[in-house]
């Protein structure tokens, strides 16, 4: 075995003109938002990774301990040469832990992030010399046919709660898709961030050092940059809180002043105050989880939680 697809991450090749169209429309929409996934240029990738690191944000570390816990169980199940592929893989740190103990013939990360992805499957490849290591940068919620893999049982890894970015129809639709990619006898490990006190919910998306902070503004960053936009990123603020009557962690990029912002020949009006709402993350107890991941093709088998209950880890199987 070998690895093989180093070469082939290519920047999502739609990339600038997809930005450029979700920026303008979502401007123009009321209230105003942008899609999460629009966070994630290489700046992005690391400040996320920062985030991961803070004393406040709990999910990160608390997955990493129930995987932990966990590992050999889910080698039990899996049994050795499945093919692990994980959507918006990120720093692929969680996935050590499974290729670690699985024995698993072939693993596939895949991420919108190119240019960090392509660091991310360098250093895998050679931590890992003799697994079969790809990446692909595509966008999760569009199909994907990945070549050149070998047949074994596929486990799609899906953990960071990223299903909570999606509005939970479209939570449905995106369980659906991943159905189809695991095939049939395929199977799903997906992290999923719990409903809890709500004080925990906005330490953990206000981190005193300011990486979430920073995070949500390089969204401006990456507008100015990428398309021409005229931000002036002192005049906005970061703004995250729980929203208990939706279970879900909002975030928004908040005026600071009356102003007007030029992209792309369109104008934009701000009030003070006036935001734009740049990503949710909805909170799911263990049934209500259970209940999306049924409409989504699954048959919930296997769930783990921490001992104070902030995070949980779901095994499913395709139905
Ligand atoms: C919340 S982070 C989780 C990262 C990692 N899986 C973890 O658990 O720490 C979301 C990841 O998904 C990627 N991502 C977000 N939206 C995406 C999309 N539509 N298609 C592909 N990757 C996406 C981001 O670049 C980022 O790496």
């Amino acid at each position: 075995m070998k690895n093989t697809a180093l070469e082939k991450i290519q920047p999502y090749d739609k990339a600038t003109s997809e930005f450029c169209s979700a920026v303008l429309s979502g401007l123009r929409r009321t209230p105003r938002a942008i899609p999460p996934k629009y966070f994630y240029d290489e700046t992005g990738s690391h400040l996320f990774d920062a985030i991961c690191n803070s004393p406040e944000y709990y999910p990160t570390r608390t997955e990493l301990q129930i995987l932990g816990s966990i590992a050999p169980e889910i080698a039990e199940i899996t049994g050795p040469g499945a093919v692990i592929i994980e959507p918006g893989c990120g720093s692929a740190e969680k996935v050590r832990i499974l290729l670690d103990r699985l024995s698993p013939s072939a693993y596939v990360g895949m991420d919108i992030s190119g240019k960090y992805l392509k660091g991310v499957i360098n250093k895998l490849s050679k931590a890992y010399p003799t697994l079969t290591v790809k990446g692909l940068c595509s966008d999760f919620i569009r199909p994907v046919n990945i070549l050149d893999i070998p047949l074994g049982d596929r486990l799609i890894f899906f953990p960071g709660s990223t299903i909570g970015n999606f509005e939970p129809t479209d939570a449905v639709n995106f369980l659906k898709q991943m159905a189809r990619l695991a095939r049939s006898g395929g199977r799903l490990l997906i992290g999923v961030d719990l409903k809890k006190d709500p004080a925990v919910l906005n330490a953990a998306y206000n981190d005193s050092e300011g990486f979430t902070a920073a995070f949500n503004m390089n969204l401006l960053a990456r507008m100015n940059n990428e398309l021409d936009a005229n931000f002036r990123i002192s005049q906005f603020k970061h703004s995250a809180f729980y929203n208990e009557q939706s279970g879900r962690v909002e975030m928004h990029l908040v005026s600071q002043s009356e102003q007007v912002v030029q992209i792309d020949n369109t104008h934009f009006g701000f009030s003070r105050n006036d935001t734009i709402h740049t990503e949710n993350s909805y909170k799911y107890s263990i049934k209500e989880f259970q209940t999306l991941a049924r409409l989504g093709d699954f048959e919930p088998d296997k769930v783990w939680t921490d001992p104070d209950d902030l995070f949980s880890l779901h095994l499913l199987n395709v139905a």
